[in-house]
């Protein structure tokens, strides 16, 4: 969740590191942090709040130096204070560490420490590395970190400095870590984004191994000190990508990139003469009975959009599970069952464990992730990228239209595969998979109406999200979106059920918005509707253009183009996160780094 950067070579380290904490503040923004080396000792400057007080800081007081570490905190043991902040230092400055993760027995380590003489300046858990280090440290960084991380437990991304070395070592259990390679300079961080203007040659860190990076090269190891080979990848996106050029918010940014999104997802993967998609899979279609996908967040319910997709294209039972749940679930799983994680970060802890669980099992695996080189990438038999390129925003928008559409692709390819669609009904819906890209591009020319619609939803006490089958998920996904990031209090409910409870809360100031897109159960949704409205409520429907299914029953219409019903989700994704967008904006929030919050969860 925090932020790494962590610098070597001739560049001035510190300009090198705020401007790689500046690219990963998406990450965790609560407090920042650097440490620069010199031969005497690390001079040290963290400030709380976000990474900008911490920039304030050091144009008053600038560090020079040829080697830095540098951080941007996401609270999890103690306050965002200036003194939780990391980096952590030793009393005498000869050591500083930074670290990502939790580290479990944390508890039990200070207590030892603490009598042993170990001064502790924080309430973190971090510190106690630093501490552990420093004992065991006998001229040889590298050592010393590997026996003070054979010592804990839990989970860390760790770049430690020493005043005697001019080298980082750093290493990597569950939480990521990327190595970057220039010339005469090395570069350590926790996403590429940091990285990537100064190289394009990375290695990712396995678990348990511990490296050493010197202005010449980097060499790894085991925990024992066993020498490790280091895979070279070529990032092959550009910086821009991760860039806002010129839009005011990522989010924004990201919401317009979506029909090229859906180009790059569906790329070259359907064939209208086979009526199939080419997913590269190992996985034999019919060597499965039953598929459990596990996920969090807007993950899992692009997951539950998968779910309608798989059951009614390939007819293949399909559950989906909370990951944080899944994984101490004890789960009844077994060979002929496909877990598939979904992931944008392919970072998230809760997945990543969740997809464990099910290996243990016995499972099959296959995991959607729009991450290359991440943890769950490789614990997992197969693997469909979704294309999406950097999500940078908080709330995710163009990973999750680029998830359902894969789950499109995936029960295209098992439908077709088990014979449960015909070569007519596969040709049709690759038909209408290849008219995805316009017809988002289609419900983009809606913002205005949605701009106005989104203003009275920021003066809500609440707003209640309702849907029908395949949109039940949609309406998840949006009362998420606007929650998260406008801080107004949204709930989701299936239509059907506003008459068993929900509609109590049914008042002048808790609005409705309906996803109502033409389908058979439209007169259905329409008396529902009708219910709200005659106990004072004012509904907001995301409708079928032209379709008058719903008889008058919203207060205000948000239309989108026809599309076959169970790939609407991806149309009517636009209007929702349009909605919590112009709600953020209206309410004056921070809509990419929302309070609280952070991109890649990586603790539990
Ligand atoms: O990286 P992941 O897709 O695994 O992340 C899962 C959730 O943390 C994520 O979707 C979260 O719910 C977003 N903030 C939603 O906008």
């Amino acid at each position: 969740m925090c932020g790494i950067v962590g610098y070597v070579g001739p560049q001035n380290a510190t300009d090198v590191v705020i401007e790689g904490l500046r690219r990963l503040e998406y990450r965790g923004y609560d407090s920042a942090g650097l440490s620069v080396r010199r031969p005497e000792g690390h001079v040290t400057l963290k400030r709380s709040g976000k990474l900008k007080n911490l920039e304030d800081a050091l144009e008053a007081t600038p560090l020079a130096g040829a080697h830095a570490i540098g951080h941007t905190r996401w609270a999890t043991h103690g306050p965002p204070t200036d003194r939780n902040a990391h980096p952590h230092v030793t009393e005498d400055t000869r050591v500083a560490l930074i670290h990502n993760g939790i580290i479990e027995n944390h508890q039990a380590l200070r207590e030892r420490l603490n009598g042993a003489g170990h001064v502790f300046t924080s309430d973190t858990d971090s510190e106690v590395l630093v501490h552990l280090i420093e004992e065991a440290y006998d001229g040889d960084l590298s050592d010393a970190v590997r026996a003070a991380l054979r010592q804990v437990e839990g989970a860390y991304a760790v770049v430690v400095s020493h005043a005697d070395h001019d080298e980082l070592v750093v290493a990597r259990m569950t939480s990521p870590l990327v190595l970057g390679y220039g010339e005469g300079e090395t570069f350590v961080a926790s996403d590429v984004p940091a990285i990537l203007k100064h190289t394009r040659r990375v290695s990712y860190l396995q678990d348990g191994q511990v490296a050493t990076l010197r202005p010449a090269g980097i060499q790894a190891t085991d925990l024992e000190g066993h020498p490790q080979e280091l895979e070279i990848d070529t990032i092959d996106w550009d910086l821009e990508a991760a860039e806002k050029g010129g839009w005011p918010h990522f989010m924004l940014k990201e919401i317009y990139e979506q029909p090229q999104v859906l180009v790059n997802t569906l790329s070259d993967r359907l064939s209208q003469s086979t009526g199939d998609a080419n997913l590269n899979l190992t996985l034999d279609p019919s060597a499965i009975d039953r598929i459990v996908i596990v996920a969090a967040g807007t993950a899992s319910y692009a997951g539950e959009v998968g779910r309608t997709l798989l059951e009614r294209w390939a007819r293949i039972p399909t559950t989906v599970e909370v990951a944080s749940e899944f994984r101490y679930a004890n789960p009844i799983v077994d060979a002929r069952t496909l877990v598939v994680a979904v992931s944008q970060s392919g970072e998230t802890i809760d997945t990543l464990e969740a997809v464990r669980e099910g290996i243990r099992h016995g499972a099959r695996s296959l995991a959607i992730l729009n991450s290359k080189g991440s943890s769950i990438s490789r614990e997992v038999d197969d693997i469909i990228d979704i294309h999406a390129g950097p999500e940078i925003g908080v709330a995710s928008t163009k990973a999750y239209v680029a998830m359902v559409t894969v789950f499109a692709m995936l029960a295209l390819h098992f439908g077709r595969a088990r014979g449960a669609l015909s070569l007519e009904e596969g040709q049709d819906r690759v038909a209408e998979l290849k008219r995805l890209p316009n017809l988002v591009a289609d419900a983009l020319e809606g913002r205005p109406a949605i701009a106005a619609a989104a203003r009275s939803l920021a003066e809500a006490r609440s707003v209640l999200y309702l849907g029908r089958g395949v949109h039940v998920a949609s309406a998840k996904e949006g009362a998420l979106k606007l929650k998260e990031i406008s801080y107004v209090h949204a709930e989701a409910f299936p239509t059907g059920e506003m008459k068993h409870g929900p509609i109590a809360l049914i008042d002048a100031a808790v609005p409705t918005v309906a996803v109502a897109t033409d389908g058979p159960l439209t007169g259905k949704t329409a008396s529902n509707l009708q219910e709200i409205k005659a106990r004072g409520g004012r509904v907001f429907a995301i409708a079928t253009r032209g379709a008058d299914g719903l008889d008058g029953a919203a207060d205000v219409r948000l239309d989108v183009p026809p599309v076959e019903d169970a790939l609407a989700p991806v149309v009517v994704a636009v209007p929702l996160q349009l909605l919590a967008y112009e709600a953020s904006v209206a309410l004056g929030r921070d809509v990419d780094q929302p309070r609280n919050l952070a991109k890649s969860v990586t603790v539990e």
